[in-house]
């Protein structure tokens, strides 16, 4: 078995998913279902009893002691996290608690059911952390991609947060020998992307004819990676990757923030035409983000040279898939478009001034 955490969020839900087409080896799923989590992205399980959910905290010690002396996994992905920027600037505390707090709870946990294991299972052991380039900083125009020597220079609450949980995990695999694997991922895209987030809010956004909001002038890049990419990586590196190394994932994919919006507009246009006109007609600037970070971008060389992925989509391609989704998806919409969705909605979008 393997152990994941934060299964039930966007990439983990996507990573369970693939993980259990591709392999008959189970997934204990731990996640707290916080706003981000949601059961429904793991409908496709119901009644198969190589997933086994289990509502509860990351931080909570006794739970997870007793979750992986009963399953005794031979790997632990841990992906759960208070992933949004925006939210870390509004209420950063609840991310120490999970990054931080949480993540180091999980070590702790994990040190400990890990040292009573025995040969072989020991060394055979991993724990991988997911994590992502945000902790780099921020690049400028023409500034080489991040590699995995660059300086850590976290710029928001959610990236701090982040950075030390990757240097949390760094210090028990060098002080306790706890075989660790770190990867650090782009920005991604895809199915089950809670609307809070760029792509799937502007999708959100432009099929509901409301207003796309777009922070400052737009030109802020991203390095976009289809979310199946990132879980083909993560596996990749959880079977090949050298222990206590870090591996840099991304799509070589680097776009600004209005042309992002501008091609699911277009593609909008095509797949879901609006008789009031081009989708293009919503965009909205409105005031920046504090401390927005302009640019990152990935080299994946290492995993490349080292364990031979590449990603598969392009962004044409990725994106087609993503805004198809959501089109066939209108359920799923209206399911997380709940009352605290709008609650965050207009925290976070009432008070910026065009
Ligand atoms: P998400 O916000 O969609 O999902 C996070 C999940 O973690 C949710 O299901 C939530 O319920 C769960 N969770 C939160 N706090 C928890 C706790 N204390 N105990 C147990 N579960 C808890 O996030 P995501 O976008 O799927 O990101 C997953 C991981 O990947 C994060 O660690 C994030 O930093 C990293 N990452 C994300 C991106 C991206 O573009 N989304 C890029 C690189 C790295
Ligand atoms: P986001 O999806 O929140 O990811 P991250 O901040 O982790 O990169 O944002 C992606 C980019 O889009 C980022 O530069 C901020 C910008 N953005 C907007 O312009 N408008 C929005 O409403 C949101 C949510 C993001």
């Amino acid at each position: 078995m393997i152990f994941v955490t934060g299964g039930a969020g966007f990439i983990g839900s996507n990573f369970v998913l693939d993980w259990l087409a591709e392999s008959d080896e189970g997934v204990v799923n731990l996640d707290a279902l916080t706003y981000a989590g949601n059961l429904r992205n793991l409908e496709a399980l119901a009644g198969d009893k190589r997933h086994v959910f289990v509502q509860g905290d990351i931080a909570d010690r006794m739970l997870v002691d007793r979750l992986l002396a009963e399953h005794q996994p031979r790997a632990i992905v841990h992906f759960a996290a208070e992933s949004h920027v925006d939210r870390s600037i509004h209420g950063p505390a609840e991310f120490i608690r999970t990054n931080v707090q949480g993540t180091f709870a999980l070590l702790e946990a994990t040190r400990g059911y890990w040292s009573a294991l025995s040969e072989p299972e020991r060394s055979r052991f991993r724990f991988h952390h997911v994590s992502t380039d945000e902790v780099y900083g921020s690049l400028a125009p023409g500034e080489p991609a991040f590699t995995e020597t660059h300086p850590y220079e976290p710029n928001s609450p959610y990236s701090a947060s982040k950075a030390a949980s990757d240097h949390l995990v760094r210090a028990w695999h060098h002080t306790y020998g706890l075989p660790v694997l770190t990867s650090n991922c782009s920005n991604n895209y895809g199915p089950y992307h809670f609307p809070e987030k760029l792509i799937p809010l502007m999708i959100v956004n432009a099929l509901a004819g409301k207003p796309l909001p777009v922070y400052g002038d737009g030109q802020q890049v991203r390095d976009w990676l289809y979310v199946g990419d990132h879980c083909s990586g993560i596996r990749a590196v959880l079977e090949g990757g050298r222990v206590g190394e870090t591996y840099n994932i991304g799509g070589w994919n680097e776009l600004a923030n209005i042309e992002i919006v501008r091609t699911v507009c277009t593609l909008l246009d095509e797949l879901r035409p609006d008789p009031d006109g081009p989708h293009e007609r919503l965009i909205t600037h409105v005031a920046d983000r504090p401390g927005h970070d302009r640019r990152y971008a990935i080299d994946a060389r290492k995993i490349e040279r080292e364990l031979g992925w590449r990603p598969r989509e392009t962004f044409a391609s990725g994106i087609r898939k993503t805004v198809r989704w959501y089109l066939d998806h209108p359920d799923w919409v209206a399911d997380v478009l709940s009352g605290s969705y709008r609650e965050w909605m207009q925290r976070n979008y009432a008070e910026r001034r065009a």
